[in-house]
């Protein structure tokens, strides 16, 4: 192995946009760590990448194996320069189960600190490494439907702007990932949506933002004028448009 290799660790590699990310880092000449629950799924796609790359199981619902087997990983790895937080589910939890709703904070939120907290810590022993987390447009604004997938965000967002402030005298970047709709196996089956880009697609705009040592990139850059204005509607006149976005979005597609 080179040791003066570019590295990159993604954990949540394998599926969706983290598994675009990871070819596209890969095809960038970078070492890439592979993380996720499922190992067949991680293995079939370092098959598929053009450079080198390592496969680790770890699940972000369990923090403290998680944090001993990323650091594993880094060791392994011989380091890291970025470590990217992808790992997220959604349920559209319209029955407020609660399962459901612990799940995604044990996932996005707390995974998603407990991974956090391994990358700066290294990052912090070496002087310097970027730190990307995938959070969503979502982070703006709560929704009835799935509570906890924008908190989740939302907390990962102001998390993300904390680590900023508290590593803003280093030379270590926080790169704030907020896609729009992504197609996925998250928004699989789902009707109401728009603008939606393919994972690849948003793989160049995340390693474009990671390039550019952007602190916040909206993906694709267009969001981040909607959310602008979205962010800035009142409550009453928000529940409005999300009662009238929900019942398009329900509407059968074939009468
Ligand atoms: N698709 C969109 O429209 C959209 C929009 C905004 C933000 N995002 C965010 O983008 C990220 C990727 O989502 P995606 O759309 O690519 O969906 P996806 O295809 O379902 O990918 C989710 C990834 O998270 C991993 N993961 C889930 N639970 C995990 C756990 N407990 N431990 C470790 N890894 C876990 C999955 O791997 P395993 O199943 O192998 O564990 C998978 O690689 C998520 O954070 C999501 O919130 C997506």
């Amino acid at each position: 192995m080179d040791e003066n290799q570019k590295k990159a660790i993604i954990i949540g590699a394998s599926s969706g946009i983290g598994r675009a990310l990871a070819k596209k880092l890969s095809a960038e000449g970078y070492l890439v760590g592979l993380a996720g629950r499922s190992l067949e799924k991680l293995q079939a796609l370092q098959a598929e990448l053009p450079g080198e790359s390592q496969v680790k199981q770890i699940d972000v619902r369990d923090t403290r194996e998680a944090i001993h087997s990323l650091r594993n990983l880094i060791m392994s790895m011989h380091g890291v320069d970025i470590l990217v937080v992808n790992a997220g589910v959604l349920f559209q939890n319209e029955d407020f189960v609660w399962h459901h709703e612990e799940e995604m904070i044990k996932v996005n939120a707390l995974g998603f600190a407990a991974m956090a907290n391994v990358g700066v810590t290294y990052f912090l022993s070496k002087g310097s490494g970027c730190l990307v987390g995938i959070s969503s447009v979502a982070c703006h604004r709560g929704s009835g439907r799935s509570p906890s997938y924008n908190a989740s965000k939302a907390f990962i967002s102001n998390y993300m702007e904390g680590l900023r402030q508290k590593l803003s005298a280093t030379a270590i970047k926080v790169v704030d990932i907020r896609p729009g709709f992504v197609d996925t196996a998250m928004t699989q089956g789902r009707k109401g949506l728009f603008g939606v880009i393919s994972p690849e697609h948003a793989a160049v705009f995340i390693f474009n933002a990671i390039q550019k040592g952007r602190s916040i990139a909206y993906v694709p850059s267009w969001w981040g004028i909607v959310m602008w204005f979205l962010k800035r509607l009142p409550e009453n006149i928000y529940h409005l448009g999300y009662r009238k976005y929900l019942a398009w979005d329900k509407k059968p597609s074939h009468p």
